[in-house]
């Protein structure tokens, strides 16, 4: 199984233990990526990969080795430290450049049927605001099952988490591998993407305006707005 992890700091702490662990119990086809080492911008709001496509953003050199790693794999694994009750601002950074690659703009087919892990790790409170935020990008991206793994530490470092702590996050990265691996990493689109799949299918069938062209564009070549749908073919 392919897996594409993505860290959202540089710095090796709690959570890229817990992330790369995870992942180690899953497969050793590891392609890893360090968020800013690997991709260190923030959005410039030029609209560009909206009107033109993701290929002219000023940064896609940087971006599409990342987004192609992740469409490429079966299974995406992203952690962040919780920071001031969020996921870190290069992994938000990171997520606004891939953008368009949302469900409502012009999603990526391969997406629909990976299976992702989202980690966090906070010292006390606000690690739930960023599995959920996590889960909800990949969401959104298509991606149908989305496992999330979360754990308060009471430390800032990897070396400062207490044994009994560390027992319950072997107990839970061994609990997700093995669900991960008896599924081959396979999902398929659950009731809630097919339901907004179909909304937007209504919405680009009925609507012509200017700042969706470049996405109805994309729905009618892929025939989405005929009997297609993104996971038919998978
Ligand atoms: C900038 C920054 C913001 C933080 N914000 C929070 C927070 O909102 N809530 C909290 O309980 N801990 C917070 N922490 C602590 C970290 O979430 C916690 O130590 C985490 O386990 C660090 O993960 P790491 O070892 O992978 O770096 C923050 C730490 C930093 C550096």
């Amino acid at each position: 199984m392919k897996i594409t992890l993505i860290h959202g700091q540089n710095h090796k702490g709690s959570t890229y233990h817990i992330a790369r662990m995870t992942a180690e119990k899953i497969s050793n086809n590891i392609n890893e990526f360090f968020l800013p080492r690997d991709f260190d911008e923030g959005c410039l709001g030029c609209g560009v990969c909206l009107n033109e496509g993701r290929d002219c953003c000023p940064h896609s050199e940087k971006v599409t080795p990342i987004l192609n790693s992740m469409l490429s794999s079966d299974l995406i694994i992203i952690g962040s430290p919780t920071y001031v009750f969020e996921m870190t601002s290069h992994l938000k950074g990171f997520f606004e450049h891939i953008s368009t690659a949302w469900i409502g703009h012009r999603p990526e087919a391969a997406m629909f049927s990976k299976a992702a892990v989202v980690i966090s790790t906070v010292a006390i409170i606000g690690v739930g605001n960023v599995t959920n935020s996590l889960s909800r990008q990949m969401f959104y991206l298509g991606v149908p099952k989305v496992h999330k793994l979360q754990f308060p530490v009471m430390a800032t470092s990897w070396d400062g988490v207490q044994n009994k702590t560390k027992d319950k996050i072997t107990v839970q990265t061994d609990k997700i591998a093995r669900k991960i691996v008896s599924s081959k990493g396979y999902a398929t689109p659950g009731i809630k993407t097919r339901f907004i799949f179909l909304m937007l299918r209504m919405f680009h069938k009925n609507n012509d305006l200017p700042l969706f062209a470049t996405d109805k564009k994309y729905w009618i070549e892929k025939k989405w707005l005929d009997k297609a749908r993104p996971w038919k073919h998978l």
